[in-house]
């Protein structure tokens, strides 16, 4: 449709029904013909609003998605199509691993593709609108929702940012693509004290210069939508907050998208208490810039009287509506209501190869090897393997956000070594339960686990004879272990951020007799593992791997892979520390080179500064080495360029890939200037022996930042410039910017 079309078709829609255009409900009022009643009042929504809503949440299955919308369309007077939205976050039927495990990838173009597959198999399901990337950098481990994003860094979450709503949208072609809704914008993922829901506050620099980049890198790779967060943000709720979506989103990055609200956030206005009641709601939000209202009835029952008091004026709601309209039609709604939605394609995409194919090796690219002494892994041929834990052959390897996964093509890590090992050289058992308690743990709306509970004590104490048997019998005993799936993701904070104490308690106890030992860890945050490591022989982080997990981990355990990821978010060496991240500042005592006596430096008593496993680490089979790192100049100077130069060797007979990170200091500002920030980076393959040399381009760009009075520049002085293989393990050279 022409825009002008677009424009004639709002002037024709009484009020009402533009109303309609901005609400957002969820399935259960769709499920029957005539209306369902009780979501209904349970909203507290005028019925026949209902009739008038343009999106629906959360409703998948070109069955259901089919009727709804034609039910919808037989019931408009405008034929204006409704909009399905849902949270497909990182895979649909076929599951890729979690965000925080394909930072880990540190490959944006592996992270592009899967959303391509992804958006291809949503589609078919009838999907419109995905409720991703999620972009929130995130510094705190207690947070639980650490799991949806690509980790701590502002730079590395900007780059998948990018990738990601690409990956998603392409060109927006129907039935193959998505639009993408890029949240929780701003800064949900600094809620104080990693507390779910909870207060965010910081400066504006910090803001601007941490945490708004990656939704900005999202709105400029074109996503459709943006998402706002529960939180505050400068003590305004985000879905309040004008300065953030009016000035910052629309007029400074030219934003022309769709704003939404997050779950029932206009409603929760008023438990923020900064609006008396659900009329003062939607004002604000109204007034803020919120086009969509996701589940409330403040849009749906308070506009009509904000508009014709005049709080709110026609022409505010005409904008938002239109950009409503303009969103159906870039998705090409009104040629194609359906837009791929189709049972049968369902079906066809439903495992394919390709799917699965990309499913291993994302999740391949996403584990990261902690630790591997005397050389533990790979595992040698012929080696008695015991496998025992409440992950050994558990299908729960797709974590909290995949709520459309097929949980039945799940491959667990048992199945994927009876199909390589010998039986004679390969047991399994539980061994223990997942949890001390599942008190607390709540469901997940319709997402539950299915846990293999032990019951009695009899059953408790020969699980735990099986597993000391196994232990014996083997050669190496690997531990499948892990946080219960409902443990992170949304609502999932925690305080203790170590392997949950049944689980410790049992390795402990079958330890002893175990030759060598591996651990393999299911999670959605960094975990604790300081007491745990010296326990063990090696440890390789699996995350929530997805639906190829168990090849994907079989592969590299046996070697048929070698390890590559390395880590987006920094493992605390105590839960005390968080949050603890590679970019901090100085302070004005640093514990390593204050001239102060230790006591009185930036430091705990108790525990070491610097993280158990920092950013940009992980172990490969492989070794490497870098050298001869090189500056073509030591001077910058604007629109000029200084190429850095560094050689890599593979050291070892093993090929494998390297993931080179260049990091930048700028070692006085007007401002205090981060130790370290990841300016680039360069994933490669070397083969056994290879030497290569890496060249980056450092230019003006990568020395910017928000300057003492707020301009976004490069200030001249001195900068030191590290490439290496982690945050901590960097060559450096040094050269100074100049005007
Ligand atoms: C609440 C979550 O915060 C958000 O990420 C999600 O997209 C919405 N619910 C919709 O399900």
């Amino acid at each position: 449709m022409e825009e002008k079309q677009l424009v004639n078709l709002l002037e024709t829609l009484t009020v009402e029904e533009k109303i309609g255009q901005l609400i957002q409900l969820s399935g259960d009022f769709f499920n029957t013909d005539a209306m369902a009643v009780g979501p209904v009042q349970k909203l507290g929504i005028d019925p026949h609003m209902v009739q008038l809503t343009g999106s629906v949440l959360n409703v998948l299955g070109a069955d259901q998605v089919i009727r709804i919308q034609q039910h919808h369309l037989e019931h408009s007077r405008h034929k204006i199509p409704l909009l399905f939205m849902a949270d497909i976050v990182y895979g649909y039927k076929t599951v890729f691993p979690i965000p925080l495990a394909l930072g880990c990838s540190w490959n944006p173009g592996l992270v592009k593709a899967c959303n391509e597959l992804t958006a291809k198999e949503a589609c078919a399901a009838g999907a419109h609108v995905t409720f991703a990337p999620m972009v929130d950098v995130v510094r705190d481990a207690r947070w639980g929702r650490c799991m949806e994003s690509t980790g701590e860094d502002t730079y590395l979450n900007s780059v998948f940012a990018k990738a990601m709503v690409e990956g998603f949208q392409g060109d927006f072609t129907p039935g193959s693509s998505l639009a993408s809704c890029v949240k929780h914008y701003a800064a949900y993922g600094a809620p104080e004290g990693g507390r779910e829901y909870n207060t965010v506050d910081m400066s504006e620099r910090r803001l601007r210069e941490e945490y708004l980049p990656p939704y900005k890198a999202a709105v400029e790779a074109g996503c459709a939508l943006v998402m706002t967060a529960f939180n505050t943000v400068d003590e305004i709720p985000a879905t309040a907050n004008g300065w953030l979506m009016d000035e910052v989103l629309r007029r400074e990055w030219g934003f022309d998208g769709v704003l939404i609200t997050d779950y029932a956030a206009i409603a929760e206005l008023v438990a923020h208490g900064v609006a008396e009641d659900d009329k003062a709601a939607a004002r604000l939000a109204m007034e803020a810039g919120v086009d969509i209202d996701m589940k409330t009835a403040c849009y749906a029952n308070q506009l009509q009287p904000l508009l014709e008091e005049g709080t709110i004026s026609l022409k505010k709601l005409d904008e938002a509506v239109l950009r409503v309209l303009k969103l159906k039609n870039k998705l090409g709604l009104f040629e194609d209501p359906f837009r791929g939605a189709s049972p049968a394609r369902e079906q066809e995409l439903k495992g394919s190869a390709d799917s699965l194919s990309l499913s291993r090796q994302a999740a391949a690219e996403s584990l990261v090897l902690l630790q591997n002494l005397n050389s533990a892994l790979p595992l040698q041929p012929g080696k008695k393997i015991a496998l025992i834990g409440p992950y050994a052959d558990s299908k729960e390897l797709n974590g909290l956000w995949a709520v459309y996964g097929d949980k039945d093509q799940v491959v667990t890590v048992k199945s994927a070594f009876q199909e390589i090992l010998e039986p004679q050289l390969f047991k399994s058992t539980q061994g223990c339960e997942m949890l001390d308690s599942y008190e607390g743990l709540g469901s997940f709306g319709y997402l539950t686990q299915a846990d293999k509970r032990l019951e009695t004590d009899e059953q408790r104490a020969a699980e735990l004879e099986q597993a000391v048997a196994l232990a014996k019998w083997a050669d190496v005993v690997i531990f499948a272990m892990g946080e219960h799936t409902l443990q992170s993701g949304e609502a999932g904070s925690r305080t203790d951020l170590s392997l949950p104490g049944i689980q410790t308690a049992f390795m402990e106890q079958v330890l002893p007799w175990a030759k060598e030992s591996v651990l393999l860890l299911f999670n959605g945050r960094p975990l604790v593992l300081t007491d745990i490591k010296d326990k063990v022989d090696a440890i390789l982080e699996c995350w929530f791997p997805g639906t190829e997990g168990g090849h994907a981990i079989a592969d590299l355990l046996t070697g048929a892979v070698n390890p590559s990821g390395r880590l987006t978010m920094s493992f605390p060496y105590a839960a005390g520390q968080v949050p603890v991240y590679y970019n901090s500042f100085n302070t004005g005592r640093p514990s390593k080179t204050s001239t102060h006596s230790l006591r009185f430096t930036s430091r705990y008593l108790d525990c070491p500064n610097e993280p158990l496993y920092p950013f940009g680490y992980g172990l490969s089979y492989h070794t490497a080495e870098y050298s001869h790192l090189r500056l073509s100049s030591t001077v910058l100077r604007p629109g000029e360029v200084i190429e850095a130069e560094i050689e890599v060797q593979n050291t070892s007979g093993t090929s494998g890939d390297e993931v080179v990170q260049l990091y930048i200091r700028d070692l006085v500002g007007s401002v205090v200037r981060p130790v370290k920030e990841l300016r680039d980076f360069r994933k490669l393959h070397l083969q056994a022996g290879e030497q290569r040399k890496i060249s980056f381009s450092i230019t003006e760009e990568q020395l910017k930042f928000h300057t003492k009075d707020m301009k976004y520049a490069a200030e001249e002085g001195n900068f030191e410039l590290y490439i290496g293989n982690q945050s901590d393990n960097c060559l450096m050279a040094a050269f100074s910017f100049e005007r």
